[in-house]
């Protein structure tokens, strides 16, 4: 086997006891031999200023640097109003700028939302899909990923108690290391 391929892993919610995160942490110990996953942080990044473009805050370009280093991109949101938290957009927006010279460019994604609710952050997963589309990042589309009654999903440890959902993450990140190896192949 080649090296892994190295996938930046967002996380769209800075709280200590993030469901979000539990399920990003989760999907790292599921994926496949065939993938890397990291979290890149994004809490320390500055709000995203156009006047900063040509000179953008150390944090900001590294942040940059890193998501253009990454084979793919993984996005994981809790849902703040039916959208995605502004901590994540404004990840998005420091990274896709000058235009141009969009560091998101045709990086395989995926998404996978997480809220304590039935509907599993719906409305933030498609807010999310809509800047992808504009970024040029081909998305996942099946299985699609909405997972629900998260605080029920964990131990006091943080350990996945749910089998059937352990089950479903271990197949969305199977076919998301799929479809890296068949984005990156074009
Ligand atoms: C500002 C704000 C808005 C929220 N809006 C929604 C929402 O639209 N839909 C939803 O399912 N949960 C909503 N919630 C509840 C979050 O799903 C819940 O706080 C969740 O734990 C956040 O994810 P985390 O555990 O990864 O931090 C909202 C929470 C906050 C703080």
């Amino acid at each position: 086997m080649g090296t892994p391929r190295d996938v930046a892993v967002l996380v769209g919610s800075l709280r200590k006891e993030s469901f979000t995160r539990k399920v990003a942490k989760a999907l790292i110990a599921l994926a496949p031999p065939s993938l890397k996953l990291e979290i890149v942080e994004i809490g320390q990044l500055p709000l995203y200023n156009q006047d900063d473009e040509s000179h953008p805050p150390p944090a900001s370009a590294a942040f940059k640097a890193r998501v253009r280093k990454a084979d793919g991109v993984l996005f994981l949101t809790p849902e703040y109003n039916r959208s995605v938290p502004g901590v994540l957009k404004n990840a998005i927006d420091i990274a896709s700028r000058p235009y141009g010279d969009s560091a998101w460019n045709g990086k395989p994604g995926g998404v996978v939302s997480v809220s304590p609710g039935a509907i599993g952050a719906f409305g933030a997963n498609h807010h999310l899909r809509q800047s992808l589309v504009f970024l040029n990042v081909p998305t996942l589309q099946q299985p699609e990923a909405y997972v629900g009654n998260a605080a029920k999903l964990f131990d006091a440890s943080g350990g996945l108690v749910d089998d059937s959902v352990r089950e479903f993450l271990r197949k969305y990140i199977e076919a998301y290391a799929q479809w890296v190896e068949r984005i990156l192949a074009k």
